[in-house]
């Protein structure tokens, strides 16, 4: 069976657009059955809209409170009976009671290597801060900001004249190598949450 994926974003849409060209193609054993955005008029929203998928706009500030805003959602996830939820580029904390209701099958993508650079502009974060080298991270969602189970990690260097457009461009590049890949292993069942550690079965090695 394939698993059912819930796409969630806030903006452009490339990471999503990279997983959604991994499952064309035949790579991950899982269908996008459902996008959130909390925003209109944003890439991932249009993108979703040519791919024919259901494209849901919910937008917080239509709800008054946050336990209104969560069972819109999991209303909605539940309608299409979806099994996984993938962040990408998705700029809200997800309420506790979310994230409990789906633990363990919440992904995300930053760009930093974590435990490094939490939350906004990490690539900035990372030139002010003179590192030689950050990268990108696939983790669980917890209910900390950018704090749970890390699946997957890319390196890359961060050059004397980088400017945060051209490391964001060189960490992106990773990005929608290691998020597809990510997804595959999740849709495989491979990979198991041990205390704050992922385990990846043998059989399924990262590429
Ligand atoms: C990506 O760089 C992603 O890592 C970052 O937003 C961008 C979304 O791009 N996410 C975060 O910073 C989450 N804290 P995209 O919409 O083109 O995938």
């Amino acid at each position: 069976m394939r698993k059912h994926l819930a796409l969630f974003g806030s903006g452009r849409g490339s990471n999503g657009e990279a997983i959604y060209k991994a499952i064309e193609a035949g790579h991950i054993n899982g269908e996008i059955v459902l996008i959130i955005s909390d925003r209109p008029h944003v890439g991932i929203v249009e993108k979703g809209r040519a791919w024919h998928i259901p494209v849901h706009i919910v937008d917080p500030a239509n709800y008054g409170i946050e336990a209104a805003w969560t069972q819109a959602m999991l209303d909605l996830l539940q309608e299409y009976e979806v099994e996984g939820i993938l962040l990408a580029g998705y700029m809200r904390i997800l309420p506790p009671t979310f994230v409990q209701a789906y633990r363990g099958n919440i992904l995300n993508i930053h760009p930093s290597l974590l435990p490094a650079f939490t939350g906004l502009q990490a690539q900035k974060q990372a030139l002010l801060k003179g590192v030689k080298y950050t990268g990108c991270t696939v983790h669980f969602v917890d209910e900390g900001m950018d704090t749970g189970p890390i699946i997957a990690q890319a390196v890359v260097p961060v050059y004397e004249d980088d400017t945060v457009d051209t490391l964001s461009t060189r960490i992106l590049h990773e990005e929608h190598r290691i998020y597809p890949e990510a997804v595959r292993l999740f849709c495989e069942d491979a990979l198991n949450i041990v205390g704050s550690r992922v385990v990846i079965k043998k059989q399924a090695i990262i590429k």
